[in-house]
């Protein structure tokens, strides 16, 4: 095959083997091949000096022509490829702005705590102050300074978380009721007292319907110069409308706590039934005379009310467990 059959057969091969070149790797082998270093062109070129003067300035020409039409056939083909290689590009790093987002998971107050916030707002509307203590709490304030005899049945370890801090001089344990705040609180501050306090409480109880190891109160204390029962039930009423509804009936019952004289407890109706709801009355003066308060100057109430049991009456859960129980949709449902 002579050069020019070989340079005929190129131009007509070429054009669809560029067309059919699909990315820009395979048209760049179609270049290699047809104008490349070891084309026929190239080596048409190489071969001129050996062709006879007559025929070689026309064989040059030849050769130019096939190289620019291939070369510029080749080029278009490229820019095409390009553009269609950027457009891809752009198509694949597209953000679809109108695609829903993905929302953070929102978190859920526990009802324990919402009903924890509630009653202290509650108080806190009617000028208390709030105030939280330790929940590893001594002996002492826990019992002693709330006129538990040292015989008292609470005091015993059934009842009684106890901690092992070895060999300290007094007995640490998991504080079974607010009230130790009582006596942390009036021993640091001159009446008059206003006080509530939240917290977590303890008690060697197994995990029923009714009862956890870990329950939450709120206790409130006040101490003013004339204070009397009628206050304690002026406020702890107004506390159970507030929190339960206008319709909410509340009623007294005689009781004892060592730390008040008298005592009562609170039961509200709810859902047509009588539930305790906290514990009251009027500060027995040995707490007063424990913590340095005049017993002679000062009157006080205080009461304890269990804050697990009020969220539990708000959203008519009727077993304690579910307060605690590990699987987020349980409390979810009470955004
Ligand atoms: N601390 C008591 C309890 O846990 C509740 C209580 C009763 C608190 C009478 C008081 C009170 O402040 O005055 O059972």
């Amino acid at each position: 095959m002579s050069i020019q059959q070989a340079l005929d057969a190129l131009r007509t091969d070429t054009p669809s083997r560029v067309a059919a070149a699909a990315d820009l790797e395979q048209l760049a082998a179609v270049e290699a091949e047809t104008v490349g270093k070891r084309s026929i062109i190239a080596e048409g070129r190489r071969s001129l000096g050996a062709v006879p003067e007559t025929d070689r300035k026309d064989l040059g020409r030849a050769i130019n022509e096939v190289a620019v039409e291939l070369e510029s056939l080749i080029a278009t083909r490229r820019a095409e490829l390009e553009r269609s290689a950027h457009a891809a590009a752009l198509a694949s790093d597209a953000v679809d702005v109108t695609l829903p987002g993905r929302a953070p998971k929102r978190g859920t107050i526990h009802i324990i705590q919402q009903a924890l916030d509630e009653v202290v707002d509650i108080f806190v509307a009617m000028g208390y102050t709030v105030a939280t203590g330790p929940e590893a709490e001594t002996e002492y304030y826990n019992f002693t300074a709330l006129n538990f005899p040292p015989a008292h049945p609470t005091r015993l370890e059934s009842d009684t978380l106890y901690l092992d801090y070895g060999d300290v001089p007094e007995e640490i344990l998991l504080r079974t009721h607010t009230s130790p705040m009582q006596a942390r609180y009036m021993e640091q501050h001159d009446p008059p007292v206003y006080l509530v306090v939240p917290g977590r409480t303890y008690r060697s109880d197994p995990l029923d319907p009714t009862h956890s190891p870990v329950f939450h109160q709120v206790e409130g204390l006040a101490v003013d110069t004339d204070i009397t029962f009628g206050d304690l039930k002026g406020v702890l009423e107004h506390f159970a409308r507030e929190f339960l509804g206008p319709e909410a009936k509340v009623k007294f019952i005689p009781h004892f706590f060592p730390f008040t004289e008298p005592s009562a407890e609170m039961h509200v109706w709810h859902n047509g039934d009588w539930m305790e709801l906290l514990g009251c009355g009027m500060v027995n003066p040995a707490v007063f005379e424990a913590v340095g308060y005049d017993p002679d100057e000062v009157t006080g109430f205080a009461f304890g009310m269990g804050a697990d049991r009020l969220a539990m009456a708000r959203h008519g859960i009727t077993d304690l467990r579910h307060l605690f129980d590990p699987d987020l949709r349980s409390m979810e449902q009470y955004r």
